[in-house]
């Protein structure tokens, strides 16, 4: 049995990275998932891999093209969910940006938009998600966001992502407390550096060239590497499945050891 069979799943920013991995992984489980992201191009490659992977056939994916700063869009894809399959379950708020730049020098648009993005764009998705799960008989579901380490520790040069981040975390805790009676859990994640075009353009300036600086991030983490998409995917699975049936309002770092203390040598 699928660990997440029945369950309806929406996941914004799964045109890449992150979100394509947790879709590839959660239809493999069973999921119905009903997929948002800016990138239409990305979606509709994500639809592909699912397809090939025999994770999943097109009849249990919805796609949409849709911007999570517009609170229209994130209701639609939510109302996507609901109109086909009757319910919603799992909201991953996934969909994310930055825009690495010392507080001394960062812009003000950059600094409104990645907050728009990542703190924002979680917020409305959570909004409409928590109301369709209200409305399940019974009541209940589960809304995972994508936070970060660096929502939890500073990060020099991740200023407005590390700020996003961190209201990302107090929004779960509060969604955890206000959905507790309605059976709705709600988490974030906290990755540390993880493989994928993100961190790929995080990278591409850097001196000495983008391997150089892949190494540099991997030597912040203990484990000594970056993580891979799919582990980050698994950590979602507990987090999004009935395996955690009992886990709400917790902030849970996917880092390699990184948020244990300080490393020596
Ligand atoms: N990769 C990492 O090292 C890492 C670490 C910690 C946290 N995270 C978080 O994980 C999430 C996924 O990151 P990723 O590494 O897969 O990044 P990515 O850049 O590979 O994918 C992000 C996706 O979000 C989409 N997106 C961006 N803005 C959007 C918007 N306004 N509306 C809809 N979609 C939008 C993009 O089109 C893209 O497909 C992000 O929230 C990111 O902050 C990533």
């Amino acid at each position: 049995m699928g660990r997440l069979d029945g369950k309806v799943v929406t996941i914004t920013g799964a045109a890449s990275g992150l979100g394509r991995a947790m879709a590839i992984r959660f239809a493999a489980e069973g999921a119905a998932l009903a997929l948002g992201d800016l990138n239409e191009a990305g979606l509709q490659e994500t639809v592909r891999m699912l397809d090939e992977s025999g994770a999943s056939t097109s009849a249990k994916v919805a796609t949409r093209k849709m911007d999570v700063t517009s609170e229209d869009d994130c209701s639609a894809l939510v109302a996507d969910a609901v109109t086909r399959w009757g319910r919603l379950d799992v909201m991953v708020a996934n969909a994310g940006t930055g825009a690495p730049a010392p507080i001394a020098r960062q812009e003000l648009a950059d600094w409104d938009r990645v907050l728009r993005v990542n703190l924002t764009g979680v917020f409305l998705c959570a909004k409409h998600a928590f109301r369709a799960m209200t409305q399940n008989t019974p009541a209940g579901g589960t809304i995972l966001a994508l936070a970060s380490v660096a929502g939890l520790e500073g990060t020099p040069g991740l200023g407005a992502y590390g700020v996003s981040k961190a209201g990302v975390i107090q929004l779960v805790k509060t969604l955890a407390l206000e959905g507790a009676r309605y059976n709705i859990r709600s988490n974030a994640l906290c990755p540390v550096w993880i493989q994928t075009p993100m961190v790929d353009a995080f990278v591409a300036n850097a001196q000495g060239g983008p391997e150089k600086g892949k190494e540099r991030l991997a030597s912040t983490v203990p484990l000594g590497r970056l993580g891979q998409p799919e582990e980050v995917a698994s950590a979602a699975l507990y987090l999004a499945s009935d395996e955690a049936a009992f886990v709400s309002g917790i902030a849970l770092p996917v880092a390699g050891g990184h948020t244990a203390g300080f490393a020596m040598g």
